[in-house]
């Protein structure tokens, strides 16, 4: 029996790939996986699968999503071209997952419902390659239009919506949610409200809030000195967030085969933990630490964004991020009003900072820097004298 274990979201692509998988590939047994990353529609998604695949699985990877994908972007400070990176992340443990299934059941083959346009093949197939299973690409190889794939769904009895859908392709997660599609594609159009589901529109955010975020070793602990288990303390931050309208960007993004597309995503949790963290990392850790971070972290999120998480770089790249939250505990507390989240107070155990050598109202032997300014400025000094 040829055995076929499919990435399964629940829309139109990926549930026309089941039948075009037995009729045109031609096996005979269509597994599907829907791997629960904190997707709003998942049970959706199982139903539809069940009615139409022979055999399906729905893995709840949420708890290992946060605690060994987010928290390690959180410790990175994980942003590709100024945003913080929502869909590309997950893809490595969806994956992984379709793998695990497909080994258990024995399948030949994995397959995705990707185009060939975007990100998400390659992230896909960078873990599905590690094995030696056949790739299946339906929606890269067939180029089909949206028109037909209604029909051929009709044809094979899958659901389609019967009202003319909205044009949003979505991808969501527990970290972020992100829209593309429709007018969208016209830079020069404003995003319509209505693209929006986590964020209200800031223009109508009538109170300011503050809330108080912890951290033990660059991981978050606490939300107002409560502790949450990680997945919830995410969903409660996104939750806070989105009341706010924190955390919505609208970008030019360079997407890794070269092709610029306009994206927008929607992250408050990610936006409030990322700017508490970098916060709590400017107290506790010093100048060159701080310095040399901040350019791994560009190369930790290139890495991320183009879905290569299994290459050696990024396993340094973790261990040296890791090293570096030895002391980033401590709490941040931000304020969230009509869009913005700033931060406006923050304390660690470990701080660096010292009261009493910066105040202007304490000693801190201020005299000892004269000395220091002598010689601080001397190599320019020379040169200057050089030139006449
Ligand atoms: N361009 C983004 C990325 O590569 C998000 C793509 C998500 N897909 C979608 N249909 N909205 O990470």
């Amino acid at each position: 029996m040829k055995k076929v274990v499919l990435a399964y979201s629940g829309g139109l692509d990926t549930s026309v790939c089941v039948p075009l998988l037995r009729e045109r590939y031609g096996f005979d047994h269509v597994v599907t996986v829907v791997v629960d990353v904190g997707q709003p529609d998942v049970d959706m998604a199982e139903r539809k699968a069940r009615a139409i695949a022979d055999e399906h699985y729905t893995v709840d990877a949420k708890r290992e999503f946060v605690e060994d994908y987010l928290f390690p972007l959180i410790k990175a400070n994980g942003c590709y071209e100024g945003y913080v990176l929502g869909t590309a992340i997950a893809r490595p443990l969806i994956a992984k997952k379709v793998v695990e299934v497909a080994e258990r059941v024995g399948a030949s083959a994995l397959a995705h419902g990707c185009t060939g346009k975007g990100n998400d093949q390659l992230r896909f197939e960078a873990v599905f390659r590690l094995t030696d299973m056949e790739v299946v690409a339906p929606m890269r190889e067939l180029n089909l239009t949206r028109e037909w794939e209604i029909e051929y769904a009709r044809e094979h009895g899958i659901p389609v919506p019967a009202t003319k859908e909205k044009p949003w392709s979505i991808d969501e997660n527990l970290w972020s949610r992100s829209i593309e599609g429709g007018v969208l594609e016209e830079p020069e159009s404003v995003p319509p409200e209505e693209i929006y589901g986590w964020t209200l529109d800031p223009t109508r955010d009538e109170h300011p809030e503050e809330i108080t975020v912890s951290f033990e070793r660059g991981v978050p602990t606490e939300v107002e000195g409560k502790r949450l288990e990680p997945v919830k303390l995410v969903q409660t931050l996104n939750e806070i967030g989105g009341r706010h309208g924190v955390g919505r960007t609208d970008m030019m993004e360079d997407r890794v085969l070269g092709l610029k597309a306009r994206e927008n995503y929607e992250h408050p949790a990610a936006t409030i933990l990322l700017k508490a963290h970098r916060d709590l990392e400017s107290l506790t850790l010093t100048y060159r630490q701080l310095q040399l971070k901040r350019v791994l972290e560009q190369q930790w999120a290139e890495l991320a964004y183009f879905g290569l998480v299994d290459e050696p770089l990024f396993e340094d790249l973790n261990a040296f991020m890791d090293s570096t939250q030895r002391y980033v505990s401590g709490w941040v507390r931000l304020r969230l009003y009509a869009g913005s989240c700033r931060v406006v107070a923050r304390h660690s155990p470990h701080a660096l900072y010292s009261k009493d050598m910066v105040s202007f109202d304490t000693g801190g032997e201020p005299w000892h820097a004269e000395g220091f300014s002598v010689f601080h400025s001397l190599q320019s000094r020379i040169a200057r004298r050089r030139e006449g």
